[in-house]
């Protein structure tokens, strides 16, 4: 036999020299969620929690000291109404967290995600009309939305309501108050997924009733992932995204062959507690699990990973 391809995986320096992919740590964005009540476990998400702003420092101070250099906030608020007042709230629970990060840690990168269901009482991204979500009623919202997280600081603004024309909207509204400088990193290609379930109960915005099929996306299409990249982009996205990751790997190739904005990939909820819940039981070894499922996701093409696993991540990267 001349061609042996077991040669190059001899050994493990030799591995280590022809490997083709690897992540680093600063490919990774930590999400968390910010609570107007008190820290809580989130019982779907074991080893995640929702913070109070007493105790947003401490948490803060672990993710900088694992290396981590992102995190993107998500708030939930005391009340919700309607039309998710507390989103664009310029002391919402969201801009007070901004702000308090932003004091501790300048360098740390902030990245606001932008979407009502987190404060609307009926769970919904967008304000109702009659018995739909009118795109039309939303889009101002979410741009005070985001004009107010850049206000309280938010290096990168991360709409995830997928409404039509919301980065138009949202890019305008920044540049009409003067934040010219900042990123929109667009949830491009967001999935109607069931793997978003455990999230859900984190920031507690299951939709009252009906579901959000008539805004995210239907997975069995794919073309249609390029339509919505295509308009993200024109519309001014600086960084698009693929969610949820795993499923999705085919997506995120395919966007990074067409597109050459940087990628993300969302390793969601879903992802998160499948695989904790596998290791909790001694069925799956987390560590091998989780490393293989991002770097997959690099392969893939993405540069950008935002999974609740990115301390543990940093951490064994370093060690
Ligand atoms: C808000 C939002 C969701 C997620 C990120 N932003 C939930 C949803 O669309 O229902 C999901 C994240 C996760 O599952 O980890 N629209």
């Amino acid at each position: 036999m001349i061609k042996r391809p077991r040669r190059n995986r001899i050994n493990a320096k030799i591995r280590d020299l022809v490997h083709e992919t690897s992540i680093d740590r600063s490919d990774l964005v930590y999400p968390m969620f910010v609570t107007e009540g008190e820290t809580e476990e989130i019982p779907s998400m074991p080893g995640v929690k929702r913070y109070s702003l007493n105790d947003l420092p401490d948490a803060v101070d672990e993710v900088v000291s694992a290396g981590v250099s992102a995190v993107l906030l998500f708030g939930i608020p005391a009340h919700k109404d309607e039309c998710g007042s507390g989103a664009y709230d310029d002391n919402g629970i969201v801009q007070r967290a901004i702000r308090l990060i932003k004091k501790l840690y300048p360098d740390l990168i902030v990245i606001a995600d932008i979407c009502l269901c987190e404060y609307t009482s009926h769970g919904h991204c967008g304000v109702i009309d009659g018995d739909c979500v009118s795109n039309e009623k939303t889009l101002p919202l979410l741009a005070k939305a985001a004009v107010s997280c850049a206000k309280a600081g938010a290096d990168i603004i991360a709409p995830s309501d997928m409404m039509d024309g919301r980065v138009g909207a949202i890019r305008a509204a920044l540049d009409s108050d003067g934040f010219l400088n900042t990123i929109i990193m667009a949830y491009s290609v967001k999935y109607s997924s069931a793997f978003y379930g455990p999230f859900r109960d984190a920031a507690d915005s299951a939709p009252a009733f009906g579901d959000r099929k008539t805004y995210q996306m239907d997975f069995r299409n794919a073309r249609e992932a390029v339509l919505e990249t295509e308009l993200d982009i024109e519309e001014g996205a600086d960084i698009i995204m693929v969610k949820p990751g795993i499923a999705y790997l085919d997506i995120v190739k395919t966007m990074r062959e067409k597109f050459n904005q940087p990628l993300a990939v969302y390793q969601v909820s879903g992802e998160y507690s499948m695989i904790k819940a596998a290791a909790q039981n001694g069925w799956l070894d987390e560590k091998s699990v989780v490393m293989e499922s991002v770097t997959a996701m690099k392969r893939a093409g993405a540069k950008i990973v935002i999974t609740y696993y990115a301390k543990e991540i940093a951490r064994w990267l370093e060690g």
